[in-house]
């Protein structure tokens, strides 16, 4: 995907989280956040996601200008791509079936056998066809996560975007989550991830922004982030975060 931040702004009262943020990615795959807490990375995430608007400036996805002013092309917008949250935001009272058939039938217009069939064909694909009929509570961290997973991508989505997937889960879950992310990235799903997992991040991405300070601190392929860089802020926060890894 081709991704331009045009002089980006996103304010909240005084703070500013995003000044005047310029970017252009030709043809990123896999791009992914990194940087510290309360650096502006979900913010930014949120912003091209169409959740957020920003104060000045603009975003342009696949040479098309996301327009941030109009409600029913922001609807449109978002109704092509596919997004996961830290917690996976699945209905308690549906089973793992329904919570992926559900927004295929009512926002995306599957005729209830469609979507069962789409939705089966996904949860088998990724293992997880005997949890179909569970509600959320009966199912693991890592489950539930996946589940979130297939059904974010269960619509086709043109992309994927994905805050910090991992980080509510218990450690054991972690990598099965990471597993699917990493099978979907090989399949050609192009994705833009925020995590603190800095060993997927290298493996995982082909281009990384750190963001922080108002802006992009430091950019690169994972070789220029995590070999060539010098910048104090992000070594600091390599040490802090790699510390125990
Ligand atoms: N709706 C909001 N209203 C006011 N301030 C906000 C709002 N959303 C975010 N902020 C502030 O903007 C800054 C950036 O927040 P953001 O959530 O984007 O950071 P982050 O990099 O995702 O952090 P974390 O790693 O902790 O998730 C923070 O200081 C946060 O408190
Ligand atoms: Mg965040």
């Amino acid at each position: 995907m081709k991704l331009e931040l045009d002089n980006l702004s996103k304010h909240f009262g005084e703070l500013k989280v995003l000044d005047r943020v310029s970017l252009t990615l030709e043809d990123v795959h896999a791009l992914v956040l990194i940087g510290p807490s309360g650096g502006g990375k979900t913010t930014l995430l949120r912003l091209i996601a169409g959740l957020e608007k920003p104060d000045g400036g603009g975003l342009i996805i696949n040479d098309h200008p996301i327009e941030f002013f109009s409600e029913e092309s922001l609807r449109e917008y978002r109704k092509r791509i596919g997004m996961v949250f830290q917690a996976y935001n699945l209905f308690p009272h549906l089973t793992a079936l329904q919570n992926i058939t559900l927004p295929l039938v009512k926002v995306h217009g599957y005729n209830e056998s469609k979507a069962l069939e789409e939705a089966l064909i996904l949860l088998e694909r990724f293992h997880l066809a005997d949890q179909a009929h569970k509600k959320p509570a009966m199912l693991s961290g890592g489950q539930k996560q996946r589940i979130a997973i297939c059904r974010a991508v269960a619509i086709r989505p043109e992309f994927l975007l994905l805050d910090e997937p991992t980080s509510a889960l218990d450690p054991e879950y972690t990598s099965e989550v990471l597993d699917l992310i990493g099978e979907l990235r090989d399949e050609g799903m192009r994705l833009i991830l925020v995590t603190h997992e800095m060993g997927f991040a290298r493996q995982a991405s082909d281009y990384i922004l750190f963001v922080g300070d108002g802006g992009l601190i430091a950019q690169g392929t994972p070789i220029d982030l995590f070999e060539k860089q010098r910048d104090e802020r992000v070594n600091r926060f390599f040490n802090k975060v790699l510390k125990y890894n």
